[in-house]
């Protein structure tokens, strides 16, 4: 194939391809089957792969996303992204059509579902998709198109007769479905579930690497146009357009003639919308005219001319039975109500989060009772007050633990938490536990040769009581226990043997210091290289670290100064286990001594984190904001403007890649 015929065979690819998406992700039509789909992605891909000369940002195979960190870029709105005011009943919204009645006659409502999700602005000129924004604070928003292009409803390139420039907004969420695969992927690997499908949007929306996001099942509704040329005077037929050019537009948006209209489309709604496959937690009623919306303005936050209705809380009244203490891995505290079982939206409830104590102290949660659960997009309901007209004379108010009910350690609470901790983190049963688990997961030591059943089980048989222990197990002390035959002792060994290896950044991790999570463990390496540096750094030093804060700090030196983490510690070391970062963070030279760099933007030569390592291999520091010491801001291609204003205000010294160059190189 020559560059012509590649050109042709490349541009009829992507039509055929964006027209099948259409089919699959708005039209819920598909018309091709997923293998064939995948080979016409696969040529496309091998077509762009030899000539490069076309490849375009708004090609189908860009929707699998890069693995380059993002770093995002605040861009100015050029309409503010304005919020809704909230209604919850039927008098606020009669209300609210007395306010528009005020000031325009003769008009009529549009009623759409209210995606529980976070909002985008999409950009579009002469059809293609430019850029996407988060809301931010309404003023400026975050530049997230690359994660956006890899949302498949969302067109990267529309059809149709549609205005040169213009601007939609809509709802980026995560359906029910995508989100649970998403929290089963992460108990699997020992990671903290989503709360709700819209944290878990959030999440996702703010990942710094797009291919993850691209596997995270995203997907979209857009409810709002904006620009000079729309083609229609009213609201619903520029949303139908819209459907017209490619975009995802609810099929439930509703034209109503009446507040009473409106009030039978929500009370639908509010019964129906368990069915969807998506989060709604509302209904949005706009004016449909834009005329009539221009008249009606908007307030300082929200538009006149909207409003939203929020559906209430699915809630339950049952009585509190008892409460327990459960013991978490860091030795955090939650209390846990048991509940006389309720049926509460499609499922029976019989546990409800309490949170801590100062929440019962606040609702004054009393045993025995008749409490309000409510369940809203949280995976544990939540109790959110007490029915007090069934409280009897003989209630008493509640005593919270002062020991923990595991070890019988008296606890502890910081004043800046809200939790009550145990502090015997090597004596007590589910703390040791856990912190073994945590230890063994994927994403630390990746000890897969045990699961959490054989902990339990070589606990209890006094084979290990802290992480040290797993090194001195021999496969003899295996073979007597129950369960346990001779291959799969072997196994454990071995992958105990293999964990030696496993970097020191994990190993870092997996110890177990309290908000020392994973990519903070990373950072913490980055700078400071060896265990030996950590233990011996002191606040000052910590706090150098990129995105560690006075809380981690002292996290950190509290482990250390325990005497019963220091022997742990070396009978790690003295396993063999990683307490220092490879040679590549080791030091070259000593030329950028004393020198402090904030690197934003991409660069030709080098990814940001190798830039940064060079910087330290130097001998500079890395920093993540600019402040009036910082040397140099690093600047690359599309680095962030609010990071160069703030460099020239302080005078702090802008350099491109070739004076980086020129400075380690000289
Ligand atoms: S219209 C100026 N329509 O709800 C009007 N918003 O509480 C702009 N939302 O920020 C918003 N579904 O993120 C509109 N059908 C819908 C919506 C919707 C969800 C979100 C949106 C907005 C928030 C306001």
């Amino acid at each position: 194939m020559n560059f012509t015929e590649a050109k042709i065979r490349c541009e009829n690819l992507r039509k055929i391809i964006e027209q099948h998406n259409r089919s699959y992700y708005v039209d819920a039509n598909p018309t091709i089957s997923d293998f064939e789909y995948d080979l016409l992605i696969k040529e496309l891909e091998a077509i762009e792969k030899e000539f490069t000369e076309l490849q375009t940002a708004d090609s189908p195979t860009q929707r699998i996303g890069n693995d380059i960190n993002n770093e995002f870029v605040q861009i100015k709105h050029k309409y503010p992204m304005l919020s809704l005011g909230n209604t919850y009943s039927e008098s606020d919204l009669n209300d609210f059509d007395q306010r528009v009645r005020k000031i325009v006659s003769d008009f009529e409502y549009v009623c759409e579902l209210k995606f529980d999700g976070v909002s985008i602005s999409l950009i579009y000129k002469n059809g293609i998709l430019q850029q996407a924004v988060t809301r931010g604070d309404g003023e400026k928003g975050d530049d997230v198109t690359a994660n956006i292009r890899t949302i498949r409803t969302i067109p990267l390139k529309i059809y149709g007769d549609y205005p040169d420039e213009f601007e939609i907004r809509g709802e980026i969420f995560m359906p029910r479905s995508s989100f649970e695969r998403l929290n089963k992927e992460r108990l699997d690997k020992d990671e903290t579930p989503f709360a709700n499908p819209r944290n878990a949007t959030a999440g996702t929306i703010k990942l710094q690497n797009s291919s993850q996001v691209a596997k995270r099942g995203l997907d979209c509704f857009l409810y709002y146009l904006l620009g000079e040329n729309l083609p229609h005077a009213n609201h619903y037929d520029n949303l139908h357009e819209a459907k017209k050019w490619g975009f995802p537009i609810s099929q439930h948006t509703k034209k109503c003639q009446t507040i009473r209209q409106v009030i039978d489309y929500i009370n639908y709604w509010d019964e129906a919308r368990k069915t969807l496959p998506y989060d709604t937690d509302g209904v949005v009623i706009k004016v449909n005219n834009i005329e009539q919306q221009e008249e009606l303005g908007v307030t300082a936050k929200s538009p006149r001319w909207a409003i939203a209705y929020k559906f209430k809380a699915d809630q339950a009244v049952t009585k509190l039975l008892s409460v327990d203490f459960q013991v978490g891995r860091t030795g955090a505290i939650t209390p846990v109500a048991n509940l006389q079982p309720v049926q509460l939206a499609g499922t029976t409830v019989k546990r409800a989060s309490l949170h801590n104590q100062e929440q019962i102290n606040i609702l004054d949660i009393r045993i025995g009772d008749m409490v309000i659960v409510e369940k809203g997009g949280e995976i544990i309901p939540k109790i959110v007050g007490v029915d007090k007209s069934y409280r009897t004379d003989d209630s008493k108010a509640f005593e919270y633990i002062t020991h923990c009910p595991e070890c019988g350690t008296k606890l502890e609470r910081e004043e800046s938490e809200a939790k009550h901790f145990c502090p015997n983190e090597n004596g007590c049963h589910p703390q040791i536990i856990g912190k073994i688990e945590h230890f063994i997961s994927r994403k630390a030591m990746a000890i897969d040769g045990l699961g959490v059943e054989t902990i339990e089980l070589l606990y209890k048989n006094n084979l290990i009581n802290n992480i040290a222990d797993l090194y001195d197990l021999k496969k003899e002390q295996l073979l007597p226990l129950e369960r346990i035959a001779e291959k799969s002792a072997e196994n454990i060994i071995k992958s105990i043997e293999d964990s030696k290896n496993v970097e020191f950044q994990r190993v870092l991790f997996a110890i177990g210091i309290r908000f020392v999570g994973e990519t903070t463990a990373k950072k913490i390496v980055e700078t400071l290289h060896s265990v030996d540096k950590i233990m011996t750094a002191d606040e000052n030093e910590l706090l150098q670290v990129d995105e560690i804060g006075e809380r981690i700090a002292q996290s950190i030196i509290k482990y250390f100064a325990n005497p019963k983490n220091q022997e742990i510690l070396q009978r790690l070391r003295n396993a063999g286990l990683q307490f220092e970062a490879k040679e590549t963070n080791k030091k070259i030279s000593d030329k950028l001594k004393g020198m402090s760099f904030v690197v934003s933007g991409t660069f030709t030569s080098y990814s940001r984190e190798e830039l940064k390592q060079i910087i330290e291999q130097h001998g500079g520091k890395n920093v993540s904001a600019i402040s009036a010491s910082t040397t140099y801001l690093l600047a690359g291609e599309k680095s962030g403007q609010m990071k160069t204003e703030k460099a020239e205000k302080l005078k702090v010294k802008i350099i491109d890649e070739n004076q980086f160059n020129m400075l380690i190189n000289k």
